[in-house]
């Protein structure tokens, strides 16, 4: 069984690094291609040194870009890359980037069986590209590993029953593994100058969000509201919008360099509270018992907000008043499976493209 994992991303390092785990030891071989979309040391290497990750067998160099760049620049040198080193049994991809896409695409047309893990996530809201590069991932896999089943639901909505499967959610794999390790290693206030409890943490990278002057300046304004100090790693898109637009970060929001996964688990862990706009991220808070405020309009993570640990506001100042002053009722109930989506996505795919549907 041979396997092509395209990953780009760094929260694609970051699953990658947990089925690559579960490949090896169900004997599969696996070739791992970066497609370079994530290129800083802070954005890509750390991860792989960090989370023991094979060294990719191609760097593609495909960088940032219009999404058309970079989609069609990884295509042209995914397909000739697979040209020369195929044939591969699998074409493996993870999330909703531009470099899920481009792969969802060469693989569809040289072709190669698809195999695609986070499937079936929706904001039901197209003008985001990620919406975009999922309809047309889950549409083109041979297969869909579903980390929910509200997950199965929106792919049965879109007629999309065959080869759908619910594995769960390799990040709570990763997260079970990772945060012990995180703990020990990474006491929060060896990273920032606050104890557990001190800060909230906040992610904020979201083109919707930081693509506009107006709205980005918005967002810094609506941070005045909240009574505690920020910790804020700053994305590199995020930081580069703030400098083209000159807008100003408050100065209750400490700055600093995006940190590795582990330090990532740890300040998850000390935080009173999360403000993000990330995807993994409002499940990792879930997961570490962390509430968290989603500044956005809307959330694939539903299960997350149904369970009142998760409060949508978008970049409504008024709405996030109120969500600081919320407080869950009821611990996080087990959503995203048992911590074993690994194992199961790894059968899977040794079982072979025709193995049909277990939902
Ligand atoms: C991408 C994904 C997004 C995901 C995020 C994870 C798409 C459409 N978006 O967004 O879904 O949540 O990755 O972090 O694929 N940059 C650097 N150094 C880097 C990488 C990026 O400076 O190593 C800067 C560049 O200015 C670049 C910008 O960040 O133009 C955006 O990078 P890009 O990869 O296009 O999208 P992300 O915002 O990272
Ligand atoms: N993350 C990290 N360092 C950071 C910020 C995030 O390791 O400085 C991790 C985070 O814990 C989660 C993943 O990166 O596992 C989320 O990635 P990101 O927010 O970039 O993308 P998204 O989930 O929105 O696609």
């Amino acid at each position: 069984m041979r396997i092509c994992t395209v990953v780009g991303a760094r929260p694609q390092f970051i699953k990658a690094a947990v089925v690559s785990a579960a490949l090896r030891e169900a004997g599969c071989a696996e070739t791992l291609v970066h497609t370079g979309q994530h290129y800083d040391a802070g954005m890509s290497a750390v991860f792989f040194e960090e989370l023991s990750i094979p060294a990719p067998a191609v760097n593609l160099g495909v960088g940032s870009g219009t999404h058309a760049q970079q989609t069609g620049a990884t295509m042209t040198r995914l397909e000739a890359f697979v040209d020369e080193e195929g044939p591969f049994d699998w074409m493996l991809v993870y999330g909703d980037t531009n470099s899920t896409l481009a792969a969802t695409l060469v693989a569809a047309k040289l072709p190669v069986p698809l195999a695609h893990v986070e499937a079936g996530l929706r904001s039901f809201n197209r003008a985001m590209p990620e919406e975009v590069n999922r309809i047309v991932t889950d549409r083109l896999a041979t297969h869909c590993y579903c980390p929910s089943p509200a997950a199965i639901d929106n792919l049965a909505e879109e007629g999309i029953t065959d080869g759908v499967f619910f594995t769960g959610d390799v990040m709570y794999d990763a997260l079970l593994r990772y945060q012990p390790v995180a703990r020990k290693r990474y006491p929060v206030d060896n990273i920032v100058p606050y104890g557990a409890g001190e800060y909230v943490l906040m992610t904020l990278h979201r083109a919707e969000n930081v693509d506009h002057p107006d709205r980005l300046q918005h967002m810094m304004d609506n941070l005045e509201v909240v009574p505690w100090p920020i910790v804020w790693p700053q994305h590199p898109r995020a930081k580069a919008r703030l400098d083209a637009f000159d807008v100003a970060v408050p100065e209750r929001v400490h700055v600093i360099e995006p940190v590795s996964y582990l330090e990532m688990l740890s300040l998850l862990d000390g935080a009173r509270l999360v403000l993000t706009d990330s995807g993994g991220v409002q499940k990792e808070a879930y997961w570490s018992r962390c509430p968290c405020i989603t500044l956005r309009s809307e959330t694939e993570w539903v299960e997350t907000v149904k369970a009142g640990w998760n409060t949508v506001v978008g970049a409504d100042r008024e709405k996030l008043v109120q969500a600081l002053e919320h407080v869950p009722e009821t611990p996080p109930q087990p959503h995203y499976g048992d911590g074993d989506a690994a194992a199961t996505i790894a059968a899977l795919l040794r079982r072979g493209p025709t193995s049909s549907s277990s939902t």
